[in-house]
């Protein structure tokens, strides 16, 4: 019976990036411990990681293996992009030209653009449509080195289309290698169905409860910002989700400085994200209640936005934070966690080391997955990205050219 339970060694890693270290987020001096073997190699059965070290004693360990060797390249924990809204109808090129020609993200939503085009586009769609669309996708994650992603709902806005996003998302998680955990984001924009409070009351009376019995999200998340959901709303949003059993994550002080830091910190939820206008009150508030920040630079770039979040502050202020893309239509049209590495070097001061534990074990921990993914030590799945390159440093430092070289998904060369 043992036969079936297959192994596999990859050897000659330049670097082996392996994160290991306390079972928790890490802070301050510890973002930058990378925990890296040189000329290392790990020894993988039956799709997770029985033992990482040299290359030497990795081999004396793999007599009855399939042996790789990866001729000196680098070796990562798949990436864990924490932050993405995978499925969608359409696409938002016109939203991107007119940014071009000078008008803001807010200008343009009310001009007919923003999320409410991609509402229409995605009610518009059916379920096979946004379920191959998002499948293409995937793999556009997987081919940049990302192994798990969260990914919202939001682009529905009525209690059939979430329920439809939710279940494009459960579908790919059983046809495809890219993990995902889903996250419940009915409150992403005001429905121009109803006036804000019925649709407050939708979201809290019939979706909620729907999602949560269908087992269909982990996390429930809210747009808090001017023009979206207020802090009342966006309170009793999440605290209806708790109340169900969903964790909440949340979009706050992305274009304005509305209090969002502080909400999430009152209602103790696992991640706050976006960050770009919070104030050093939200950012103790964070820390006070343990909240993870979840930055995602790309959406500062593609806005064509000057102001990042403050990395440097909230790590000082020794928050676990946490790196990802954004992945959407609208305002971060990027799969790429390298692309976000480069951005959190070059515009947030953040060193690569401290980029990279933000985008593999810290990102881990914000989706409750840190005992299984985010760094290559025994017992944990085995999910590897390898680089074609030498130095964990080059993954930030090169930027607008694939490096990936193979990727692993519970052992399984995708
Ligand atoms: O994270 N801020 C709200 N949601 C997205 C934008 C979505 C969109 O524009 O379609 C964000 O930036
Ligand atoms: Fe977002």
């Amino acid at each position: 019976m043992f036969d079936s339970m297959k192994s596999l060694a990859l050897l000659r890693a330049s670097q082996l990036v392996t994160l290991a270290g306390p079972k928790r987020p890490r802070v301050g001096q510890e973002l930058s411990e990378l925990g890296i073997i040189r000329d290392g190699g790990i020894l993988i059965r039956d799709g997770k990681i029985e033992s990482v070290g040299s290359s030497d004693e990795i081999e004396k360990k793999s007599k009855s293996a399939d042996v790789v060797d990866l001729g000196g390249r680098l070796v990562l924990p798949g990436f864990v992009d924490a932050h993405t809204h995978l499925v969608f109808g359409g696409n938002r090129l016109d939203d991107f030209e007119r940014r071009a020609r000078g008008e803001t993200y807010e200008q343009i939503a009310k001009a007919g653009g923003g999320i409410w085009s991609t509402v229409q586009k995605t009610r518009a769609a059916s379920e096979e449509e946004l379920f191959e669309t998002a499948k293409k996708r995937a793999d556009w994650f997987l081919r940049c080195g990302t192994t798990t992603i969260e990914a919202k709902s939001g682009y529905g806005l009525t209690l059939n289309d979430e329920l439809k996003l939710l279940r494009v998302m459960r579908r790919l998680n059983d046809e495809i290698s890219l993990e995902i955990v889903p996250t419940f984001l009915g409150a992403h924009a005001i429905s121009r169905d109803m006036p804000a409070d019925k649709y407050v009351d939708l979201v809290i009376n019939e979706m909620l409860p729907r999602v949560a019995q269908e087992k269909l999200a982990e996390f429930c998340d809210v747009f808090c910002e001017r023009g979206y959901f207020d802090i009342e709303q966006s309170r009793k949003i999440l605290s209806a989700a708790k109340k169900l059993g969903l964790k909440a994550r949340g979009h706050v002080d992305q274009l304005s400085n509305s209090g969002g830091a502080k909400l999430l910190a009152e209602l103790g939820a696992t991640t706050a994200d976006h960050l770009e206008k919070t104030d050093e009150q939200g950012i103790a508030a964070l820390a006070k209640a343990n909240v993870q920040p979840v930055l995602l630079p790309g959406s500062v770039y593609a806005l064509g936005l000057r102001e990042y979040p403050r990395a440097r502050e909230i790590i000082s202020a020794g928050l676990a934070v946490v790196l990802a893309t954004d992945f959407n239509p609208g305002s971060s049209p990027t799969p790429s966690m390298p692309m976000v590495l480069s951005l959190a070097c070059t515009q947030m001061k953040m060193s690569p080391a401290e980029a990279i534990t933000a985008a593999t074990i810290n990102a881990a921990y914000s989706l409750n997955r840190g005992d299984k993914i985010g760094s290559l030590e025994s017992g944990k799945i085995a999910n590897v990205a390898v680089f074609d390159c030498e130095d964990h440093r080059e993954l930030a430092y090169w930027f607008g050219t694939p490096q990936t070289y193979s990727v692993y998904v519970r052992g399984e060369r995708v």
